[in-house]
C-alpha cells in the first residue's frame, strides 16, 4: 500500500469522501491505526495528557515529540504521519519554527507538521511551507493557548470570537496550510468554514460538516478516563478490559494456576 500524500487528501475532499485522522504515540498504537486504513496519523502533543499524565500539553518538549514520532513512523506503512509542534517550538522565531518543523521530517520520518494558531501564525506557516514542509493548521480551541483562552472552552460562540475563527481560517489557508484542524466550535460555524475554504477541514468537536474527523486514540479506545469531552465517542472500554486481564494474571500467579505446563520448558 503506497503512503498517503497531501494529494490523496485533496483528492478525497474533491471526491466528497470523508478524511480520517487519529492520534497515535508509539509503535503498537500506530500499527493499529495504520492497519485500520486511517488516512493520517497525528502524533499529537496530547500525549502529554494521555501518555505522560500531565494536566496540559504545555510541558511537552521537541525531544519528546521526536521520540514518539520516530516510533509512529516506524510502524506506519500507508497513513500520512503528521508531527505536532509542541508549545514554544514555533512561537518564538520563524527560523526556529522552520528548523523544528524540519526535524519532524528529517529525524522522525513525518510527512507534515501541525501547529496551533490562526492569523498570528500566518507568517510562520508560510515560512515552514516555503521550506518544503506541509503544514496542517489548528484553529478554534487551541489547547496550547489554554491560559489566554481562560480554559478549554468552546470557541466562536459570540460574534467577536466567531469573526476571529473565520479570519483565522482564511489566514491559514492564505498562508499555505494544506489542511486545518477545527477544534470545539459550533457545528454551524464549522459548516461555514468548510464552505469558505478550499483546503480540507478536519473537525474535532466541530460537527458533521467538516471534510474529515480526528480523535485522540486513547479517548476512542477508553484508555483515558480522567475526563471525557462531549465530542468524544468511546468505541470500547479498553482500560476496563486490561484491568480485568491484569487482575486475572495476579490471581493466577497467587494461586499457582499460572504458569501452566504449556508455559514452561522441558
Ligand atoms: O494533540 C492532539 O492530539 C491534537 C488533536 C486533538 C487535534 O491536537
Amino acid at each position: 500500500m503506497p503512503k498517503t500524500t497531501i494529494l490523496d487528501i485533496y483528492k478525497k475532499k474533491a471526491e466528497g469522501k470523508k478524511i480520517t485522522m487519529l492520534t497515535a504515540y508509539d509503535f503498537p498504537t500506530a500499527q493499529i491505526v495504520d492497519q485500520a486504513g486511517i488516512d493520517m496519523i497525528l502524533v499529537g502533543d496530547s500525549l502529554g495528557m494521555v501518555v505522560q499524565g500531565v494536566s496540559s500539553t504545555l510541558p511537552v518538549t521537541m525531544d519528546e515529540m521526536l521520540y514518539h514520532s520516530k516510533m509512529v513512523s516506524r510502524a506506519t506503512a500507508s497513513a500520512m504521519v503528521v508531527g505536532d509542534m509542541p508549545f514554544l517550538s514555533y512561537q518564538t522565531h520563524k527560523a526556529e519554527a522552520v528548523r523544528n518543523a524540519g526535524r519532524f521530517l528529517k529525524e522522525a520520518g513525518c510527512e507534515a507538521v501541525k501547529l496551533e494558531g490562526g492569523s498570528q501564525m500566518a507568517e510562520t506557516i508560510r515560512a515552514i511551507v516555503d521550506a518544503g514542509i506541509p503544514v496542517m493548521a489548528h484553529i478554534g480551541l487551541t489547547p496550547q493557548y489554554v491560559h489566554v483562552l481562560g480554559g478549554f472552552k468552546v470557541q466562536g460562540k459570540d460574534e467577536a470570537t466567531r469573526q476571529k475563527v473565520l479570519a483565522d481560517a482564511r489566514a491559514v489557508q492564505e498562508a499555505g496550510a494544506f489542511s486545518v484542524v477545527i477544534e470545539a466550535i459550533p457545528a454551524l460555524l464549522a459548516k461555514e468554514i468548510h464552505e469558505l475554504l478550499h483546503i480540507p477541514t478536519i473537525g474535532i468537536g466541530a460537527g458533521p460538516d467538516c471534510d474529515g474527523q480526528v480523535l485522540v486514540l486513547h479517548d476512542l479506545l477508553g484508555l483515558f478516563d480522567r475526563f471525557t469531552p462531549k465530542f468524544v465517542k468511546q468505541y470500547v472500554k479498553l482500560k476496563g478490559l486490561a484491568l480485568d486481564a491484569v487482575r486475572q494474571y495476579k490471581d493466577e500467579v497467587e494461586t499457582g494456576a499460572f504458569p501452566a505446563e504449556e508455559h514452561w520448558f522441558k
